[in-house]
């Protein structure tokens, strides 16, 4: 395979490629060892010298998770504020803006579950109205109709850029250039991009991107980010706060933090943190483009394989396809395969309807298994996976 990802470098970082499979790094990728030693040296720490003096202690390298952060995605430090998880971060920036009834929230039809109940409650709520964009032909958001749809009352458009069931990528760039035009502003779950491939806020002209440490990126598990674009940042205020991000001034006052950790509370893992910056660091240090290149021609390589499967049905939308590749068998459910392969020490999983309904709904699909490879998985353990397929009985 042609790539520059020295590939025996990063598998003997991750040891567990000796014992499994892992081809589920759209659920949860295999921790690198600098990021389980970053980790573990702060909670040593805390152990030999407490909590509070630990965090003293790693104040600066704590600071800089936020810079390697937003250098992965071509932001600023202020810009960025680390929370548990992507919905974490996405509820924070989503339940900041003020809906009021007759606003309009434009969302794509593989939007991801968690997001979309939000907007049902939103609506209940507040009287704004969701309107789902067309897809084009391929199944990715049709991006002219999305431009016809744009009026004033447009209040929030709110995309998943790769959805959790299949390997579309939506246009989040030519989305972000509707959205810039009309001064609207565009909230992007890039959950499943960022550590998958190039990521730049600018590129794609979000106002706010969520994401999490724990899938592509390789960071820990219970961790993920918010970016908020610094020109949003000065009228927002978060749905509620605490004296960390909104230091209390006054007996009568308080004053939102000027960056993006207003979004922030005040007691966090730090340990997670760090690992989480060390993912960052990692990934930065391999080379987003080198892990795209790899890990998409991996998936590639399974597509074209499992085509080949009688009573396998393909099920990833769009022309250009990312590292999760999402299938269904006409004789199997998706959980006796995913079990199955587990039984061969493969890690798989399975995405069912109710996590992108809309878009479930309008193919017909069954739960289906999905594979996602990533720059560290081997041509041969995606033959592997095939292999075991063809024999499973
Ligand atoms: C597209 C997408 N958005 C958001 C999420 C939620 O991420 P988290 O579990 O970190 O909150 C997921 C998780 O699978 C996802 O696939």
């Amino acid at each position: 395979m042609n790539d520059t990802v020295d590939v025996a470098r990063v598998r003997a970082d991750t040891p567990a490629v000796s014992n499994i499979v892992h081809l589920n790094n759209a659920g949860a990728g295999l921790m690198p060892m600098p990021v389980l030693d970053a980790v573990k040296q702060h909670l040593d720490l805390e152990v030999t010298s407490g909590g509070y003096e630990a965090a003293r202690m790693q104040a600066g390298a704590h600071d800089g998770v936020y810079a390697s952060l937003a250098r992965l995605i071509g932001a600023d430090a202020d810009e960025i504020a680390l929370l548990e998880n992507a919905t974490d971060a996405w509820q924070r920036a989503f339940y900041a803006i003020p809906f009021a009834s007759g606003d309009r929230i434009l969302t794509v039809r593989a939007e991801y579950a968690a997001n979309y109940v939000a907007f049902l409650q939103m609506a209940q709520r507040t009287g704004c109205s969701i309107e789902v964009i067309p897809d084009d032909s391929s199944g990715a958001t049709d991006v002219e109709a999305l431009a016809r749809m744009i009026d004033g009352r447009v209040k929030l458009i709110a995309v998943t850029w790769i959805p959790t069931n299949g390997g579309l990528m939506n246009p989040a760039a030519e989305i972000g250039r509707i959205a810039r035009a009309n001064g609207i502003p565009y909230l992007l779950d890039a959950c499943q991009a960022v550590g998958q491939l190039p990521v730049n806020v600018d590129e794609l002209g979000c106002d706010f991107l969520s994401a999490t440490g724990r899938k592509f990126l390789r960071g820990p598990r219970g961790t993920g980010f918010l970016y908020v674009r610094r020109t949003q940042l000065a009228g927002m205020e978060p749905a509620w706060i605490d004296h960390f991000g909104a230091p209390w001034t006054a007996p009568g006052t308080y004053e939102l933090r000027s960056d993006a950790r207003r979004f922030e509370t005040w007691e966090s893992s730090i340990a997670l943190h760090l690992g989480l910056g060390a993912a960052a660091e990692y990934a930065l240090d391999i080379g987003l483009d080198a892990i795209a290149a790899r890990a998409f021609a991996l998936a590639d390589h399974l597509r074209s394989e499992l085509a080949k499967l009688p009573d396998v049905e393909m099920r990833d939308a769009g022309d250009v396809q990312c590292a999760i590749v999402s299938f269904s068998n006409k004789n199997r459910r998706a959980d006796e395969l995913a079990r199955y392969l587990g039984t061969r020490a493969i890690n798989v999983s399975v995405s069912i309807p109710s996590s992108t309904l809309l878009d479930a709904e309008a193919r017909g699909l069954p739960p289906l298994v999905r594979v996602s490879p990533h720059y560290y998985n081997t041509q041969d353990e995606i033959d592997a996976l095939v292999a075991a397929l063809r024999e499973f009985k």
